[in-house]
């Protein structure tokens, strides 16, 4: 395999070089605005066009337009930069009282706690915060919440401070899980082209996870949302991806082969996710849980 991937690789250094990859935060952009297309697909009439209501006009009438929004904000709203994460001990479980604060022991202060929050602000409509940035942070961060290295460890600041070569140039953890495993997959498997990504995952969900997507949606919690599962699923593939990895890991073709799947499927379970918890904010039927 190594031998096929890696002169296209090259090209890509060089081409990558050339035209500075700009830095991210989370999911990519690509991530993100993969996420928010598929979710876009799933929307009732109803809450498509109350989504639309509330999108600011540079979205052009496209949530997934808005999505890598929170990314850009986080240096203006210093306070939302802990709310794109739930770093946990490392022990692959996620517990909300014990890993869902800020570094100052701040309460709520964690993705899940954002999802939450923001969800509750679109459907109080005397909510004191603005609907279109509510609208825009849920879409980022129930995004953010499926990506694993965002329930990584605290220690290592969710893999940011492990250090790894992707095939050959220098990147992290974490960025690998936003970025690298995308990048190299456009690259590979679709043509550069984002839209034929989307399309391949959404065929996944109405073909092969077809019988899982109705699990995916459904959400018994008594809490508003279930991004608790989210995280504890995302903390345990976390886990996951530590294994075998170290400073300065090479991480090549096994590892990409491996983290694939799993990015495709969480992507397409947040897209999955975001159309249910929209859907039950505009559907006017608020206490549907399934
Ligand atoms: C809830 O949203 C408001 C308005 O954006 C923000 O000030 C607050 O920090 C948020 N809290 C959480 C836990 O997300
Ligand atoms: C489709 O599903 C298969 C089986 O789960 C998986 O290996 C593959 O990566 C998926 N492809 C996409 C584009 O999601």
């Amino acid at each position: 395999m190594a031998a096929r991937v890696l002169p296209l690789l090259l090209v890509v250094v060089v081409a990558a070089a050339m035209a500075r990859a700009p830095t991210a935060h989370a999911w990519g952009k690509e991530g993100h605005y993969m996420v928010c297309k598929i979710a876009e697909g799933f929307l009732t009439k109803e809450a498509a066009t109350a989504v639309k209501e509330l999108l600011p006009g540079w979205a052009g009438g496209e949530l997934a337009e808005t999505c890598s929004w929170a990314d850009t904000e986080r240096f203006r709203y210093r306070w939302s930069s802990p709310l794109h994460f739930a770093d946990t001990p490392g022990d692959c479980q996620f517990n909300y009282a014990r890993d869902c604060h800020n570094t100052n022991g701040e309460k709520d202060m964690c993705v899940v706690g954002a999802i939450n929050n923001y969800t509750n602000a679109l459907e109080d409509s005397s909510s004191p915060y603005d609907p279109t940035e509510s609208l825009m942070f849920l879409a980022h961060f129930v995004g953010d919440v499926h990506q694993p290295l965002h329930c990584g460890h605290v220690k290592d600041l969710g893999g940011n401070t492990i250090i790894v070569h992707w095939y050959t140039r220098k990147s992290n953890l974490h960025h690998v899980w936003d970025v690298n495993v995308i990048e190299t997959a456009l690259k590979e498997f679709y043509n550069e082209d984002v839209s034929t990504m989307i399309k391949a995952i959404k065929m996944n969900i109405t073909d092969e996870w077809s019988t899982e997507e109705k699990q995916w949606e459904t959400c018994r919690s008594r809490t508003k949302t279930c991004a608790d599962k989210y995280a504890e699923e995302s903390a345990k593939l976390a886990c996951k991806a530590y294994e075998g990895v170290e400073q300065e890991s090479t991480l090549e073709d096994d590892y990409f082969f491996a983290a694939l799947p799993v990015v495709q499927k969480r992507i397409a379970q947040g897209g999955v996710r975001l159309a249910a918890i929209l859907n039950r904010i505009f559907s006017g039927n608020k206490v549907q849980s399934s």
